[in-house]
């Protein structure tokens, strides 16, 4: 399974992705090209230092044109035998013109517990409602912004004292488990779409899940619940 990652910033998933891929932990998924939306992304210099084929498409040079900008990025990708499309900080809203070249072919990684604070930039916004757990989603990407069929999630503390920069990078840390993990199950066919629900064949035996709770109750002396 070829698949691109598409970024718009420093690239830290897409190293995520490039650690996984090298350490075949991709489930045979092969990383063959990364597309950025402008030079200055990072990602470029972190696909190179690899490597895997960079290039980049300036979206201020299609202004309001976004179906030229998917046209053109169609374009760039046609060469590659493209079976997956990775979102990997691309903070772009694709439309119908591209995302119906890849159907049920584009995910998502996005840094909050979709539906709640879907969007860009949305770390301050959790801080100043207060919420107790955030997380990372990884989601199908369809024609709304971030709201597509959630893939796999995983949550995250506020802690006191939390400014933006220190929730993003406690959440980061769990995208880069969970993006090229859903990378693999898709490369082994593993996920079945129906509608919103997602599911995911031969689960193994991994750990009972838990419960996270924050901050922790008194009683339970920081042990969480586990479920069977
Ligand atoms: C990541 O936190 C990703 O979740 C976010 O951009 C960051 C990219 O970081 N994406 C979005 O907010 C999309 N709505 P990276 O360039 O280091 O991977």
């Amino acid at each position: 399974m070829n698949f691109v990652v598409l970024c718009s910033g420093r690239g830290s998933n897409l190293a995520a992705l490039l650690d996984a891929h090298e350490a075949g932990r991709l489930g045979g998924a092969e990383p063959v090209a990364v597309v950025c939306d402008g030079h200055h992304a990072g990602a470029l210099n972190v696909a190179r230092e690899r490597g895997v084929y960079a290039t980049f498409v300036p979206r201020t040079a299609y202004h309001a044109n976004r179906e030229g900008f998917e046209r053109r990025l169609l374009e760039v990708l046609a060469p590659f035998r493209v079976d997956l499309v990775v979102l990997a900080g691309f903070l772009r809203i694709l439309g119908p013109t591209f995302l119906s070249a890849f159907p049920q072919r584009v995910i998502n990684v996005h840094p909050a517990l979709l539906p709640a604070f879907p969007g860009q930039g949305v770390w301050a916004d959790e801080i100043r409602y207060g919420v107790r757990l955030s997380g990372a989603t990884v989601h199908f990407v369809d024609e709304g912004v971030d709201t597509g069929p959630i893939i796999v999630q995983g949550a995250v503390p506020v802690l006191e004292g939390d400014g933006p920069d220190e929730l993003a990078g406690r959440i980061r840390a769990v995208e880069h488990l969970i993006l090229p993990q859903a990378v693999r199950w898709l490369a082994e066919g593993r996920l079945e779409v129906s509608g919103r629900e997602v599911r995911l064949a031969g689960q193994g035996p991994a750990g009972r899940p838990g419960a996270l709770i924050w901050p922790p109750l008194d009683h339970e002396g920081g042990k969480v619940l586990k479920f069977s």
